[in-house]
């Protein structure tokens, strides 16, 4: 595998839009990007006929519900996103032990009944939205950083996969969870992109050196005039 081949496999563009069109098109505009982020906007607009027709075309889904419901419905969800063939999803960690367990039992179970590959299952712990007097109204004990840290030790004693985490969180994570937990970053911009409404922000090399798996970027690219060309600045710069 090329350096170039190795970086794109760590991005995943984030398909922020409403509309199957305007989805497709910038799909069909980024034929090199291998990882393509469907979230609750777009996949209660377009539906899992969206995730397949993106997953014919080559690229892998993300798709980041943040499921969080009781056991059962969680994990009659993780079934059904596994038969869409998606290849990372999202849950809610404060969903629970019991949640957290019945998800991954599904998605193993599934992907054994069809011969497929099983997602890798990722942990929402403290949403970004929420800071420290968000959590003490909602009868959280712990600050915003040590709430992160619990939950995602939590889901990895369960089994989950990794955990989204702020640029700010990364390193603090990778020291504490090790280096067999996949740590998915939003919130990166490049050098010459504006921050749009993310106030911490970081560069994807930076959050890459700081041990970030994945990066999540989304305005960036897809805001740009030629997304394709800004895409491709982003991996010439990271490759440098
Ligand atoms: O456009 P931008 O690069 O800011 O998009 C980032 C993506 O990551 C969006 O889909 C956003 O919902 C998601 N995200 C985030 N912050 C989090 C969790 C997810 O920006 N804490």
């Amino acid at each position: 595998m090329t350096i170039k081949e190795s970086v794109v496999e760590k991005i995943i563009i984030a398909l922020d839009v409403a509309e199957r069109e305007k989805a497709l098109s910038l799909v069909k505009e980024l034929p090199e990007v291998k990882w393509f982020k469907i979230g609750l906007e777009l996949f209660t607009a377009c539906g899992p006929s969206l995730v397949e027709a993106i997953r014919e075309m080559g690229h892998q889904i993300f798709l980041d519900l943040k499921l969080h419901d009781i056991p059962n419905t969680v994990a009659g969800a993780v079934r059904a996103a596994v038969r869409q063939g998606v290849s990372m999803l999202t849950l809610h960690t404060s969903g629970g032990r019991e949640m957290m367990l019945k998800a991954k039992e599904a998605a193993l179970e599934e992907a054994n009944r069809l011969g497929t590959l099983k997602p890798k299952l990722i942990g929402v712990t403290v949403l970004t939205s929420l800071n420290d007097e968000d959590l003490k109204s909602l009868g959280w004990i712990e600050n915003v950083s040590s709430q992160v840290l619990r939950l995602s030790l939590l889901a990895k004693e369960i089994g989950l996969d990794g955990s989204v985490c702020s640029a700010q969180e990364v390193s603090f994570l990778r020291q504490r969870l090790g280096l067999n937990w996949l740590l998915i970053t939003p919130g990166i911009r490049p050098s010459w992109a504006a921050s749009d409404d993310q106030k911490r922000v970081l560069s994807p090399a930076e959050a890459l050196q700081l041990g970030a798996n994945f990066l999540v970027i989304g305005r960036p690219i897809t805001a740009q005039p030629s997304p394709r060309q800004a895409f491709l600045q982003l991996i010439d710069e990271l490759k440098s």
